[in-house]
């Protein structure tokens, strides 16, 4: 028998609830979201490409370049699929960023004061971040390093860019605002102080470009090795044209 329009719904990746909560709140927690077998094997991999152990604290280098995992995350059928699902087939890109966070046993350890939005690493707008997922390679505990969050903050964003559609391309930077609260523009006065994502290795956290971020301290033993990946809109130069009252009209959901 032929699949029906709603079983082929129900295929989807995500479910309807777990789209209105990614909407509600900019981000989407997936536990166990990368099968234990492919974490061993990035783990595998990582320290292969490092010539030494977790357990080998002496040996760990200063920095990571180049390091690529197979598979890459963000190329993964499966976070594909989501990223297909919440951008209707118009958003491209995946990949994987790798930045780790090796342990800084004497500093202290505070919340960021403040985020960034991705897209914005010099002057101007590299592009307009869609979605991001970032994973663990291992697990990461409170105070180790965690990828750091404002809930909802997306709403934040949104309604700064509709208002003042041309900072789009970078020029927030340029304001007073800017100069008196920095990224907090788009984190200040959000419904909730910003959140760790504390969370076992190959749980996978879902989020909207628009979601402030940070990284943090890592003050735990163990070294915090992210993996991120990102997604922009096919036509990015359209997204950047004008800012719709609708914050998801260049999504499918
Ligand atoms: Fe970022």
């Amino acid at each position: 028998m032929p699949p029906s329009e709603n079983s082929r719904i129900d295929e989807q990746p995500l479910t309807q609830d777990q789209i209105d909560s990614f909407k509600a709140n900019g981000y989407l927690v997936l536990p166990g979201f990368v099968a234990d077998d492919v974490v061993a094997q990035w783990r595998e991999q990582f320290w292969g490409y490092l010539g030494c152990t977790l357990d080998e604290p002496d040996k760990w280098p200063e920095k990571v370049e180049g390091f690529k995992p197979d598979p890459m995350f963000g190329d993964m059928p499966d976070l594909q699929a989501i990223a297909q699902q919440v951008g209707g087939g118009h958003f491209s890109g995946g990949g994987c960023g790798v930045a780790v966070r090796w342990p800084q046993k004497d500093a202290d350890w505070t919340m960021p004061d403040s985020g960034h939005l991705d897209g914005y690493p010099g002057e101007g707008c590299q592009a307009v971040l869609m979605v991001g997922a970032t994973t663990y390679l291992h697990d990461v505990e409170s105070e180790g390093g965690c990828y750091v969050y404002w809930p909802a903050s997306h709403h934040l964003a949104h309604r700064y860019f509709r208002h003042q559609p041309d900072r789009i391309e970078g020029t927030f930077r340029e304001t007073p605002e800017w100069e008196a609260r920095g990224w907090g523009i788009f984190s200040d006065g959000g419904p909730e102080p910003p959140r760790q994502f504390v969370a076992r290795a190959g749980d996978v956290i879902l989020w909207h470009g628009w979601l402030c971020h940070s990284g943090s301290t890592n003050v735990n033993p163990s070294p915090r090795v992210g993996f991120f990946a990102r997604w922009v809109h096919a036509d990015d130069a359209m997204v950047r044209e004008s800012i719709p009252e609708d914050p998801w009209h260049h999504w499918a959901i």
